[in-house]
């Protein structure tokens, strides 16, 4: 059972997103798949909590319409870029909700929480609790100023907001009161003892559980310090109109608190990829057998490591993870990525830019995963990477073994003779590689496998160089023939050990040399002597000093991101041409009192001159539309605007940040002309 963390539904995925808990994973997951395991990978959108009904506030939608879209672009992305997850699914869905009361329920009903009463704050002008994040202030341990609710972000201390000096509300800047609310809190410190030994040594109901030494140390550091500062009680509620409802009567107005949801959120998603494939979601969460595996980033250890465990053994019945292989973060160009400051690579622009080139970030994001401490992704060392390695090492190589064998065998591929001592060396070391690489992803040190996969085609490139089969092809070509063989079966040693980490070339190779994708673990031959082969094409193009000039000019600018709004549902041509829709000319213009939108216009149809309220003057003044041709919907009944009978609208476009515009003809036609 692996799990990557599911990504707020608030906001598109940069690299760091996808070098913390996705790619690896998906190294991880194809891995086992080649390895013949029985593996469900689950992810999906967290779509609750602060930071969608935050975000949503300030786009001035509504929370349902953030999570609809970013859950689409997020999505989409993730498939494009080749991240195979077995499910994606969404804590807004009906299962997610049944599932995650359910929960709920049981923990309430055995007596896991503590219900308390007590002072919270309560922003008087939004009339809402105020959870979290949703306050700022400053921090009383280091001062920093914009330290939320729940932590401080510059000195990293977690924090009670109510312990926060100079509170603020979020939601309208103004200084919130406290007023009585009750919470359910699940006492943390009466799990202290057994979480420290199935952290520390591995040991759950007295048994051994798993090897504490296959857990990272940043990962364990995290968490002792979190247990030797004393598992404090957790608030599992909140008051807020947005999430999962507590389901409890007279407990309205309460959502479970996000960090009880969203893991939950991998069960639910379990159950959904289980129904649709005539499978036993329990198989995964409560058979001892399962390993369970959470890839995450490291802000969300702790909720992995200690907090969700402690509400699964509660539960009762379900396994606890086996491993939670965090990674820390990925700085970019020398600086943090920063949404805010559009300091990142954006997954799906990435993927606009560089069109059938996933492999290509997917290898150089794997060089520098953040496994064991932070590392920083450069566009220079990109090309590098991309030039140097991809295209020079393995792109070479395919190409050159490809290509010999089509000119000198019509791209049969050529029977073996006598192998040399060399040529057995050769084969060996290549052999050898497979153990080796599936030990380091075992062990989650995908750096290592990824270069120690590579050495394969370092081999092939060494051997093909060392060989020199277009010298000895004009004094010796039975001897090319076993050259070229090795060649071949070096590289279709790489469609196997590589395919984890660039699917998208390993699936172009073997379509071309007309080889199955075989399993890890078979020591069959890869494909038949005499069987016909073409080219994959160039796998690698370089990366031109141009593209690296363009990424590094576009960090940091602050592109307005276009919003296009979502299509209308389908309207009959009848009710289409209903309208009547005329060119008009204003003839007359002036701001209606007390309005800032809104002008009085007298526009000319051609039939007659009519009085029209136009919500324009935001971006157009009296003045400049004087003269003005316009569109003029003529058949709408009349209204009375602000005591103005208005009769008929002026067709405008409008873009993304609420600019108008009006729609004139572009030849000089006449008022009265139709629109259609
Ligand atoms: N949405 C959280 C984040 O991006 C991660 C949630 S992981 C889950 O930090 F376990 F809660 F699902
Ligand atoms: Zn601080």
């Amino acid at each position: 059972m692996v799990t990557s963390a599911l990504p707020y539904a608030n906001g598109p995925l940069h690299v760091g997103h996808v070098a913390g808990a996705y790619l690896p994973a998906d190294i991880f997951v194809r891995y086992l798949r080649a390895k013949g395991k029985d593996v469900v990978w689950i992810c999906g959108s967290d779509e609750h909590g602060a930071a969608i009904t935050l975000r949503a506030k300030k786009e001035g939608i509504s929370p349902q319409d953030i999570v609809d879209k970013y859950h689409v672009i997020i999505r989409d992305a993730f498939d494009d870029f080749g991240i195979s997850f077995d499910h994606y699914g969404r804590t807004t869905s009906q299962q997610h909700h049944q599932t995650a009361q359910e929960f709920f329920t049981v923990l309430n009903d055995k007596g896991s929480f503590e219900i308390k009463t007590s002072e919270q704050f309560f922003d008087e002008e939004a009339q809402q609790f105020l959870a979290d994040r949703y306050i700022t202030g400053t921090c009383p341990k280091c001062q920093y100023d914009q330290a939320y609710g729940d932590q401080c972000e510059k000195c990293g201390s977690t924090l009670s907001p109510l312990e926060l000096i100079n509170p603020r509300s979020t939601l309208s800047g103004s200084t919130p009161v406290t007023k009585e609310t009750s919470l359910w809190y699940l006492p943390m410190g009466d799990h202290e003892d057994w979480v420290k030994d199935y952290l520390q040594k591995g040991i759950l109901d007295g048994v051994q559980h798993h090897d504490p030494k296959a857990w990272k140390n940043h990962v364990l550091g995290q968490c002792k310090s979190w247990i030797d500062a004393g598992l404090q009680s957790r608030a599992m509620t909140r008051d807020l109109d947005w999430g999962v409802p507590v389901p409890v009567e007279g407990a309205d107005g309460k959502v479970l608190y996000v960090w009880l949801d969203a893991p939950i959120g991998y069960v639910s998603a379990t159950q959904e990829w289980a129904k649709k494939n005539g499978k036993d979601w329990e198989t995964y969460w409560k058979d001892d057998e399962t390993a369970l595996i959470h890839f995450i980033g490291k802000d969300n250890i702790v909720f992995h490591c200690i907090i969700f465990p402690i509400l699964l053994k509660e539960r009762g019945g379900y396994i606890l993870p086996t491993n939670v292989p965090a990674n820390e973060f990925m700085n970019l160009q020398g600086d943090k990525i920063s949404t805010s400051r559009n300091w990142a690579v954006w997954l799906h622009e990435y993927l606009e830019d560089f069109p059938g080139r996933q492999d290509e970030l997917r290898y150089v994001l794997g060089s520098i995963l953040p496994e064991q401490k932070d590392s920083e992704f450069t566009w220079g060392e990109f090309q590098d990477r991309v030039n140097n390695e991809l295209a020079d090492i393995l792109g070479n190589f395919v190409n050159r073994a490809v290509v010999l064998t089509g000119k000198y065998y019509d791209g049969v591929i050529p029977k073996a003779g006598h192998f040399t001592p060399e040529d057995l060396q050769v084969l060996e070391d290549m052999r050898s590689k497979r153990g080796i690489v599936g030990k380091s992803i075992e062990a989650y040190r995908f750096r290592e496998g990824l270069q120690e996969a590579m050495n394969i085609a370092r081999i092939g490139n060494k051997y093909l160089a060392d060989s020199e089969p277009w010298k000895v092809y004009k004094t010796d070509p039975e001897r090319v023939k076993t050259i070229l063989n090795i060649c071949l079966q070096i590289v279709a040693e790489c469609t196997v050990v590589l395919d984890p980490f660039l699917p998208f070339s390993m699936q172009k190779i073997r379509a071309a040399m007309n080889i199955g994708h075989q399993a890890w673990d078979s020591t069959e031959a890869a494909f038949a002597e005499g069987q016909k082969i073409t080219s994959p094409g160039i796998l690698f193009t370089k990366i031109e000093d141009e593209m690296v000039a363009q990424q590094i000019e576009k960090l940091g600018s602050k592109e307005v991101e276009t919003t296009i709004e979502a299509p209308k549902e389908t309207c009959t041509f009848d009710d289409f041409v209903k309208s009547d829709i005329r060119v008009g000319t204003i003839l007359e213009a002036e701001q209606i009192p007390k309005t800032k939108k809104l002008l009085k216009l007298r526009v000319d149809i051609g039939l007659e001159v009519r009085t029209i309220v136009s919500g324009i003057a935001e971006s157009y003044s009296a003045e400049d539309v004087i003269g003005q041709k316009v569109s003029v919907i003529i058949n709408l009944a009349p209204r009375k605007i602000k005591g103005v009978e208005s009769e008929g609208m002026i067709l405008m476009a409008q873009n993304s940040e609420g600019e108008l515009s009006f729609i004139s003809p572009t030849k000089d036609f006449g008022s009265g002309s139709t629109i259609s």
